[in-house]
């Protein structure tokens, strides 16, 4: 009996596991959770300013924003598709002490309005980045981790070639305060 019930949920848990994963390709990019490490390396290269507004879509577990948000005075704000992600990155907001700061919405990234950014990060798929643009190109400051948007010269990039920077019209006018 105990070994049954073990079976089961060891079964879930790999279902779920394989939900968050493989589920998320169909609205846009699977989820790759990132090692500390690379998180470090993004935001570093990020180079964020106090001030900033900083969006992450597709947020994931909000790792990336609790970095962003507590490394830098700034205000962040995800948006994840898949329920679980956002369950569990509000949890570890909160854990973080971060909730005045971060605001996980559940949605879809394509319909989120991003006005209010200053940065957008984003770690999606070639396919995703296209259907994003050109919508955002032109409003601001856009970190891209892995996949860099396709026929745009980025205005910065990274030894490794895995971070891309594109400064646009208002990422200029944020970057002159600091
Ligand atoms: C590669 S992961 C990046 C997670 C996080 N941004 C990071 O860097 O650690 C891509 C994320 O996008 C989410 N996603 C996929 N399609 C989406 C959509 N249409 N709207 C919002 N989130 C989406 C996935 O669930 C997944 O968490």
């Amino acid at each position: 009996m105990m070994i049954t019930i073990l079976y089961i949920l060891v079964l879930i848990f790999f279902i779920l596991l394989a939900a968050m994963v493989i589920v998320p390709v169909f609205f846009g990019a699977p989820w790759h959770p990132l090692s500390d490490k690379n998180i470090n390396r993004i935001i570093k290269f990020a180079d964020l300013q106090p001030g900033e507004t900083f969006y992450d879509l597709g947020s994931g577990d909000g790792r990336v924003l609790i970095a962003a948000s507590s490394n830098q005075c700034l205000r962040g704000v995800g948006v994840e598709i898949d329920p679980i992600k956002v369950w569990l990155s509000r949890y570890f907001i909160i854990a973080a002490k971060l909730a005045d700061k971060i605001r996980i919405h559940r949605g879809s990234m394509f319909d989120f309005d991003v006005s209010e950014a200053d940065v957008i990060y984003l770690y999606l798929t070639h396919q995703a980045l296209d259907r994003l643009f050109p919508e955002i190109l032109d409003r601001m400051k856009i970190i891209c981790y892995r996949f860099c948007i396709r026929n745009l010269e980025p205005t910065k990039m990274n030894k490794d070639k895995n971070l891309f920077w594109y400064q646009v019209n208002k990422g200029r006018t944020v970057n002159e305060y600091s």
